[in-house]
């Protein structure tokens, strides 16, 4: 930056989920001891600002439009609500900060880059160098997926892909994750003393589970529409009532299952943006009953035949945190599971294989804690491009 001093950095929403962990891992970087932070709160204005404030001490509030503009850098995990409310309003009063943003609001416009440095830095590099001020975070599973086979993309190798995804909790929000938790409760809760009988009857444990399940209030399912624990539901997001008719591709596609394609693309730097073809990204995006990491199941068509040990090298030599698991189920069980995964910067690559359709034809599964680099990581790396620009 080309303060002398340390660059002014608003941090907006930096509460809530995704918000802390970027607080945690900013913290665990040292990137505090880089910026001079102001906390911003919508409903706590006056109030005491965290532990890493300096001379910032008290709480500003996030809707005064004076207050932000003195920011140099502006990083808001507050929401599309926050963002669509204030970002014009800013803008529109002059300010010419960077605004570094987890929602999605701004993503697919044209001044604003979807940001992914181990994939994208020549794509954010290109922009820095014409003057661009928006930063915005991606969709969660997208960025996970690039993070685990963006190599395939770089070498020009995909054809299309689909991606299978089985989301986590957590990509609602708090209260989903807390829904999910509390189903699992109610669902042991109405069979436990038939579990704790080695004799009982498992169709009648079935039976019980089942018309609890069907029974949930609308309380109980509040967040989520239907019952998750011990199910599974295959839509995330809007319907986007996109098409003509069922012939058509895009038709009864769901708003997630279009980010697969629209962001992969728009993050890679290609497609109708860019003056490129696009690759054909889809598939169904379904929520199951993890806690906070994506898993996606991947199929390739490439544009070659390439051995498998080749991919793999590929792969494994594409940042430094993708980890190609060996096919075996041994390791798969081990390494490849939000259990395995979630709270660490790791992202797994496993299954992956040649399928039957063909030599060309290559299947993967990956994981991604979606908190991590689904949300919080590439913010603060966007943060640390800037103070290094
Ligand atoms: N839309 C994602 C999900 C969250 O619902 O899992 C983050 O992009």
């Amino acid at each position: 930056m080309a303060n002398a001093q340390q660059p002014l950095v608003g941090l907006v929403g930096w509460r809530g989920m995704v918000g802390s962990v970027l607080m945690d891992r900013m913290q665990s970087e040292g990137d505090f001891g880089l910026i001079e932070p102001v906390f911003f709160s919508t409903s706590n204005a006056g109030g005491k600002a965290p532990a890493q404030a300096r001379n910032e001490g008290t709480l500003k509030d996030a809707h005064d439009i004076e207050a932000l503009r003195k920011c140099d850098i502006i990083l808001t995990c507050q929401g599309g609500d926050y963002t669509s409310e204030v970002f014009p309003k800013l803008r529109a009063a002059g300010w010419a900060g960077h605004w570094i943003d987890a929602a999605s609001t701004l993503r697919m416009n044209d001044d604003a880059v979807i940001v992914l440095d181990p994939v994208n830095l020549p794509v954010i590099q290109n922009a820095l160098a014409k003057g661009g001020k928006n930063w915005i975070g991606g969709n969660c599973t997208v960025s996970c997926m690039l993070m685990g086979v963006g190599a395939l993309y770089k070498a020009g190798l995909v054809e299309w892909m689909t991606s299978m995804t089985y989301q986590a909790a957590s990509g609602g929000g708090a209260q989903h994750m807390r829904e999910l938790l509390t189903q699992f409760g109610t669902l042991n809760a109405e069979v436990r003393n038939l579990l704790d009988d080695p004799k009982s009857a498992i169709l009648e444990i079935d039976r019980k589970v089942l018309a609890k399940q069907q029974g949930l209030s609308d309380g109980e399912i509040a967040n989520f529409g239907a019952p998750l624990g011990g199910s599974l539901i295959p839509w995330i997001d809007k319907d986007l009532g996109i098409g003509k008719s069922p012939d058509e591709a895009g038709w009864g596609m769901s708003k997630e299952e279009w980010k697969g394609g629209a962001e992969t693309n728009k993050i890679l730097g290609q497609g109708a943006g860019f003056g490129t073809v696009a690759t054909p990204v889809d598939g169904f995006c379904v929520r199951i009953g993890a806690m906070r990491c994506h898993s996606q199941a991947l199929t390739f068509k490439l544009k070659k035949d390439v051995p498998t040990v080749d991919l793999e090298a590929l792969i494994a030599a594409d940042n430094a945190w993708v980890k190609v698991v060996p096919n075996t189920r041994e390791a798969t069980v081990k390494e490849l599971t939000p259990v395995a995964v979630t709270g660490t910067m790791s992202i797994p690559v496993g299954r992956i294989r040649k399928l039957a359709m063909g030599p060309e034809y290559v299947g993967a599964f990956t994981v991604g804690d979606q908190l991590l680099w689904g949300a919080a990581e590439p913010l603060r790396r966007m943060l640390r491009i800037l103070l290094e620009a």
